[in-house]
């Protein structure tokens, strides 16, 4: 008991000597303004930087590679797209008005339709359309400085000269990018849960018109909990029939919290289509 007290008085003493120390020897901080705003020194963001940052673009926010990658076969290859950008300007089928590789990649990426690649066209439309959404809506929605990071990275990879330039909001661009590759939280919403992974670039489904699977808006009716389950967790599980395998990622069970998966499946199981 007595040890006890005797702690308890010198913590105290300890404690009183840094409060007076602190108030009275260290002079007292005036707290300063808020900066009235905040100056992003662009000049500090290297082409190097701007080319890196269209990189993640393209494996993350802007999920280029769940279509355009080996596997699939679905999508032609993105390295290539620039050594054949005069090719598809002087093919005859070609309508669009791009005069180099930025603005056919920029057309490319905003309207996929304009021309599109033989043989990947959206089934039954001859080649007329693009089963690529317009990467600035939909649930991918690039603005234009990521827009043009990945164009910069692809002309990089394509060993062309890059011609575009870095942009003024490109710093805000990098940090948002940044901000979405830390651990996240869970989200509250099954809308947020379908527009984050993008289950709508290539499914039907609240609202979205993916084409490259099958249409989610009446799988309630045809499929159980359980193979819902398997269907996100191990697509290649069992491939829906008249569909490909190896195109439907295959990494959501390490990217989805326990909840949200369960979230899916009950909004999945719910869909019974048009009434
Ligand atoms: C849902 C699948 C899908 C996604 C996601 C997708 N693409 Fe595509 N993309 C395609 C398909 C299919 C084609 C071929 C048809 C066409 O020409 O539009 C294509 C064509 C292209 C072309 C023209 C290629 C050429 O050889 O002429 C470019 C460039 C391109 N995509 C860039 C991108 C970029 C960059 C992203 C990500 C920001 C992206 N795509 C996301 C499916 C997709
Ligand atoms: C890159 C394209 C792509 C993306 C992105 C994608 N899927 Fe798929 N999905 C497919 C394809 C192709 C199939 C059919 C082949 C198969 O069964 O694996 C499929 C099959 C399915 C099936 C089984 C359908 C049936 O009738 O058997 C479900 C359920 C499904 N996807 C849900 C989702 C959800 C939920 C997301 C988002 C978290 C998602 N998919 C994202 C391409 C995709």
């Amino acid at each position: 008991m007595r040890n006890l007290s005797k702690t308890i008085f010198f913590s105290l003493l300890v404690i009183f000597a840094f409060a007076g120390f602190a108030n009275f020897v260290v002079p007292q901080l005036q707290p300063a303004p808020p900066p009235k705003e905040e100056v992003l020194d662009l000049s500090a963001m290297t082409m190097d930087q701007f080319v890196a940052l269209g990189g993640r673009l393209v494996e993350g926010k802007g999920t280029c590679t769940l279509c355009h990658n080996e596997v699939g076969g679905r999508a032609p290859p993105l390295i290539e797209a620039v050594a054949l950008t005069s090719e598809r300007l002087a093919d005859a089928r070609y309508e669009g008005s791009a005069s180099d590789s930025e603005s056919y990649l920029y057309e490319s990426m905003l309207e996929p339709s304009a021309f599109v690649v033989a043989g990947f066209g959206k089934a039954g439309s001859g080649d007329t359309e693009s089963p690529m959404p317009d990467v600035s809506g939909g649930s991918i929605r690039m603005n234009e400085a990521e827009i043009l990071a990945v164009i910069a990275y692809l002309q990089d990879m394509g060993g062309e000269e890059i011609s575009v330039e870095i942009p003024e909001d490109a710093g805000a661009a990098a940090e948002e990018e940044e901000e979405d590759g830390e651990g996240r939280e869970p989200f509250a919403t099954v809308e947020e849960i379908l527009d984050e992974f993008t289950c709508g670039a290539c499914h039907m489904v609240a609202g979205e018109e993916g084409d490259l699977g099958p249409d989610l808006n009446a799988i309630g009716s045809a499929r159980a909990h359980d193979y819902l389950r398997r269907a996100i967790l191990d697509p290649n599980a069992d491939i829906a029939e008249g569909y490909e395998a190896d195109l439907m990622p295959d990494d959501y069970g390490e990217q989805l919290f326990a909840g949200e998966l369960e979230m899916l499946i009950e909004y999945l199981a719910a869909q019974q289509g048009e009434p």
